[in-house]
């Protein structure tokens, strides 16, 4: 059994990024939409605070845009930086109009939430559970679409270039070709490909390379690795962002986010003995941007010792909390704290790569016929460190892009039906798979200690030395063995770890999200 499936459009990815290029594709071909779990499970269904785009008479596109470039430490690209937020609110109403509702004041006016490093309250949000009725709304609409076919639980494993067909690939030639997918059937572990005029990569984060993350199981960086090895561009590895304010609850995987929504609400971090902090470390104390906060609680954990700090809203109107953070309120519930009245135990957690794919502003990559969008894109919007709720938002505009791009050629593309059908020759099922998970924590340990929020050229050095060996041998286990998703993804999180200690050992300078204490962070008034 080889089944081949042919479709104009091939989307891997089923959040923000996958679901609206889908819709969008779909009205001018057939699309196939890929997703190695089912639809649901996404960063994007987690997604709390809400998605950044300005609307009201006292905020303007220029506000928008000044903060983005200043949370970025001046690496953004200002070109992108003024598309996603003079785009942003075309694309929020087309959201309304396919059916996502965002909270409302009792006079109609849209109820706008505020986030570190955001200079007004912009954020559309529906309660603290944004990403999940974003999500809900746009998997109704793709399940009734009649040209898009889901396939879910199934992986993809590697894009198919000319190197498949035997033929010259030459990066800096400039020439290279997708024409589809390898793709896993997780339930019958049946390899078959998708020949495609047009991929979209939208497969998401990356979160699962550290212990600590708020991302789920999914986010494992496959996109950015299968881009690696078919040579493509990948850029800014280096700026992983780490959420402040993760529920500490280690026995917790994905950890449960608490919302930079609540700060801007009015909660306070504190140390677990009752002193306020964050104004040491900047003017905006706990509404500081996320990369000075997570440092901020990174070093006083270190200095008093303590595995967590206090976020505490027991000041806020309780009634107020529980309608604003029904989510947040319930689980912290059946952890048995009332967050009206007792603090919320938080530490930092591995929750945004910055950096991805490399893609220009019609988000398409350096090899023809490949679009990427959402997380596993590097755009430029972000710079060194992502603004609060900038990323639902770049989602939305570069699918818009790439749907409007691909469409204008993708008659000039023919499907490759002469690619060759997956080879296992030789393989054999593997009779331990114990490597595989302690591979993956090992890679998790690696990455914590020695890249995480506070990096040092020697620990960037053991890091690399230490990926090294699990590369060799995780390739020599890959080469003999009968494919399965946990090997395919382990494989993916050493390219991606790979890519960003090189990435950071190549920075030489503190800037964002990327700090070593070999180069001390340049201050403001510094050129
Ligand atoms: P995702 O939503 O992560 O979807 C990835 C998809 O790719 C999944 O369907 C997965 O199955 C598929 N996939 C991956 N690899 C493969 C493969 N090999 N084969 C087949 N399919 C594959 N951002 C904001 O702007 N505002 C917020 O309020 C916000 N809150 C957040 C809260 C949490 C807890 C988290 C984790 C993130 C939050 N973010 C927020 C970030 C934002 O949610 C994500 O960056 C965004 O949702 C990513 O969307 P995406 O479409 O790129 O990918
Ligand atoms: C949050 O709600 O704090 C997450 C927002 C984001 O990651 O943009």
């Amino acid at each position: 059994m080889y089944n081949v499936f042919e479709t104009d459009y091939l989307v891997i990815g089923t959040g923000i990024a996958g679901l609206t290029f889908a819709l969008k594709a779909a009205e001018k071909g057939s699309v196939t939409l890929l997703s190695k779990d089912a639809l649901i499970e996404t960063n994007t269904n987690l997604a709390q605070g809400g998605i950044a785009a300005v609307s009201t008479r006292s905020d303007t596109p220029e506000k928008h845009f000044k903060d983005t470039i200043s949370a970025g430490r001046g690496l953004s690209d200002p070109n992108v930086v003024k598309a996603v937020v003079s785009e942003g609110p075309r694309l929020i109403n087309e959201l309304i109009n396919w059916g996502v509702s965002f909270d409302k004041n009792p006079d109609g006016t849209f109820n706008l939430a505020r986030e570190g490093g955001h200079s007004e309250s912009r954020i559309f949000h529906y309660k603290d559970k944004t990403g999940a009725e974003v999500q809900r709304a746009l998997i109704s609409r793709i399940k009734q679409h009649p040209k898009i076919k889901v396939l879910e639980n199934t992986f993809a494993i590697d894009l198919i270039t000319q190197h498949h067909l035997g033929e010259e690939v030459n990066r800096r030639k400039k020439n290279i070709e997708c024409y589809g997918a390898y793709a896993l059937d997780i339930k019958t572990s049946h390899i078959f490909h998708i020949l495609s005029k047009v991929t979209m990569l939208a497969t998401g984060g990356i979160g699962n390379l550290y212990l600590a993350t708020t991302n789920p199981p999914i986010a494992t960086g496959d996109g950015i690795a299968m881009v690696y090895r078919a040579k493509g561009f990948v850029e800014n590895m280096e700026f992983v962002q780490f959420h402040p304010t993760s529920l500490y609850n280690p026995s917790e995987r994905p950890s449960f986010l608490i919302t930079e929504a609540m700060r801007g609400h009015g909660a306070i971090l504190k140390t677990k003995d009752g002193q306020e902090f964050m104004h040491q470390y900047d003017p905006l104390g706990s509404m500081a941007p996320r990369d000075i906060v997570a440092r901020a609680i990174d070093h006083e954990m270190k200095k008093s010792g303590d595995d967590f700090v206090y976020l505490h809203a027991e000041h806020l109107d309780a009634q107020s909390i529980r309608d604003y953070f029904p989510n947040i309120y319930n689980k912290c519930q059946s952890l048995n704290i009332d967050i009206t009245s007792q603090p919320i135990p938080v530490v930092p957690a591995a929750h945004y790569i910055c950096g991805g794919i490399k893609v220009d502003i019609n988000g398409c990559t350096n090899i023809s016929r490949l679009y990427a969008a959402g997380e596993c894109a590097s755009t430029g919007l972000h710079g060194a460190n992502r603004l609060a709720s900038n990323s639902l938002v770049e989602a939305l505009v570069f699918a818009d892009h790439a749907s409007i791009h691909a469409a204008l050629h993708i008659e000039d593309f023919r499907i490759r039906n002469e690619v060759p059908f997956w080879n296992e020759h030789g393989v054999t099922n593997p009779r331990e798979k114990i490597f595989i998970s302690q591979n993956m924590r090992e890679i998790q340990q690696l990455m914590t200690n020695y890249v995480g929020i506070v990096r040092s050229d020697g620990r960037l050095e053991r890091a690399l030395n230490r990926m090294h060996i699990i590369y060799e041998e995780t390739e020599y286990f890959y080469k003999k063995s009968k494919l399965s998703q946990k090997i395919c993804e382990l494989r993916n999180m050493i390219n991606v770890g790979y890519l960003i200690i090189k990435a950071a050992q190549s920075r030489k300078e503190s800037i964002g999200l990327h700090y070593n204490v070999n180069y001390p962070e340049k201050q403001k008034n510094e050129n």
